[in-house]
């Protein structure tokens, strides 16, 4: 079987399969099969949308239930018996032990579409236009969120001036920057030329931006800015949230009460399309129907995000990842590190990133290990740091096995 028909027909805007070039059928846990039948271990998990790996049996058994009894699969917003048990579910198991009071919003399934519904609440709830970002975030493609994307490549593809954002520099960016001190600035200057914003919107790592990991006294004064200047605090959860730095929201370590939370990619279990955007009560000022879309009732989804939460409780996968998280930090430090004096890594839970600071050879290490069978991207300024994000399932064996393909694919890629 050829690529013919891919060349054809599929349009120019494809990326991923540009470097990860084979035909993929078979995908179990951390493992997926070519249809040749080449083995490679998946250490990309769909950009973080199945952190509790491919076809979890638990998660595939409570879907394949509900298929087989005819239950309602596409219902827009109406009331079903799925939504019904997910809310239950949610409450019970993941807001009211972290003492969180946040009403629901089901968007469009989407990272970006609910990223889009938390910044129209905020601007609609403090009646302001800009919203502050941080240069590195990635926070999707749709305009509103493309609009806070740094990427330039991401941001060239709008076709129109992308407004009403300010990027703020990260504190990582500049030694000895104090970013709290420069937006306070911003806002304290009557000469500064900036106003200002409804919310603040950040990851608590940046992951497309290069796995940057920003400490808890960070977040922590974030937090203090935005509530001492009546801003709104977003954090962005779609790609590190669902237990993916250890803790379900990620923000939890530093013991923040975000005023918004955008969770999508692995709520949706494993691999199901879903997005929600979580907010105190006291902002929701929505008028019914005022951000809409076909596929907010996506039944199935539903299904497969309660298991995933169940199956996240019940295997202790917050604590799993603080373990196996270790288990990388050490290799990586012992073992890639050395390879060369222009490495750099950086890391929390089970996302981690090697700075190349060389995108070429970033490149060239993921095709290579793609080769050796090993899935890995890149990430961050000029794609220059190879991203790790195994399935938060994932043995101890295969993660070190994945492990030795990347060493030695990196002793070997010049
Ligand atoms: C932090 C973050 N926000 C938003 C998005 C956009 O999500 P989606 O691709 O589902 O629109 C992503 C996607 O990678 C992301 O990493």
């Amino acid at each position: 079987m050829g690529k013919r028909i891919f060349n054809k027909y599929e349009s120019n805007v494809r990326s991923y399969c540009r470097v990860f070039d084979e035909i993929l059928d078979y995908a179990k846990g951390s493992i997926i099969k070519d249809i040749k039948g080449k083995e490679y271990i998946d250490f990309f998990c769909g950009a973080g949308a199945l952190n509790y790996g491919h076809n979890n049996n638990y998660i595939k058994r409570e879907v394949m239930n509900y298929l087989r009894e005819d239950r309602i699969v596409h219902s827009l917003d109406m009331y079903t018996k799925a939504k019904l048990d997910f809310l239950e579910f949610f409450e019970e198991k993941i807001l009211i032990p972290r003492k969180f009071k946040y009403k629901i919003q089901f968007t469009g399934p989407t990272g970006t579409n609910a990223v889009e519904a938390s910044l129209k609440l905020a601007r609609k709830v403090k009646q302001r236009n800009s919203i502050w970002c941080l240069m590195g975030c990635f926070h999707g493609m749709s305009l509103g969120a493309l609009s806070l994307t740094s990427d330039s490549s991401s941001r060239g593809g709008a076709g129109v001036p992308l407004e009403n954002v300010v990027h703020i520099p990260a504190p990582y960016m500049f030694d000895g920057f104090d970013t709290i001190k420069y937006m306070q600035t911003l806002l304290d200057d009557d000469h500064s030329g900036i106003e200002k914003p409804a919310a603040f919107i950040m990851e608590t790592v940046q992951a497309e931006g290069g796995v940057h990991v920003f400490d808890d006294k960070f977040l922590k004064d974030v937090e203090t800015f935005c509530n001492e200047n009546d801003i709104l605090l977003i954090i962005d959860d779609v790609q590190v949230g669902n237990a993916r730095c250890g803790t379900f929201f990620s923000s939890e370590r530093a013991k923040i009460n975000p005023d918004i939370v955008v969770l999508s990619k692995s709520i949706g279990g494993f691999g199901m399309p879903f997005a929600l955007t979580l907010f105190k009560p006291e902002l929701d000022i929505w008028e019914p129907g005022e951000h809409n879309g076909t596929f907010r009732g996506n039944n199935l989804a539903m299904v497969a995000s309660k298991a995933g939460l169940e199956f996240m409780i019940n295997e202790n996968i917050e604590n799993e990842v603080k373990r196996k998280s270790a288990i990388v930090k050490s290799y990586l430090e012992k073992y890639i590190k050395p390879l060369s004096k222009d490495y750099e890594i950086r890391g929390i839970g089970l996302i981690w990133g090697i700075e190349t600071n060389n995108g070429k050879l970033a490149e060239k290490i993921s095709i290579n290990a793609f080769k050796k069978g090993l899935i890995v991207e890149r990430a961050g300024r000029d794609n220059s740091v190879i991203k790790l994000m195994p399935a938060l399932t994932i043995d101890d064996d295969l993660l070190v096995k994945g492990l030795d393909i990347l060493k030695d694919v990196m002793e070997k890629t010049k």
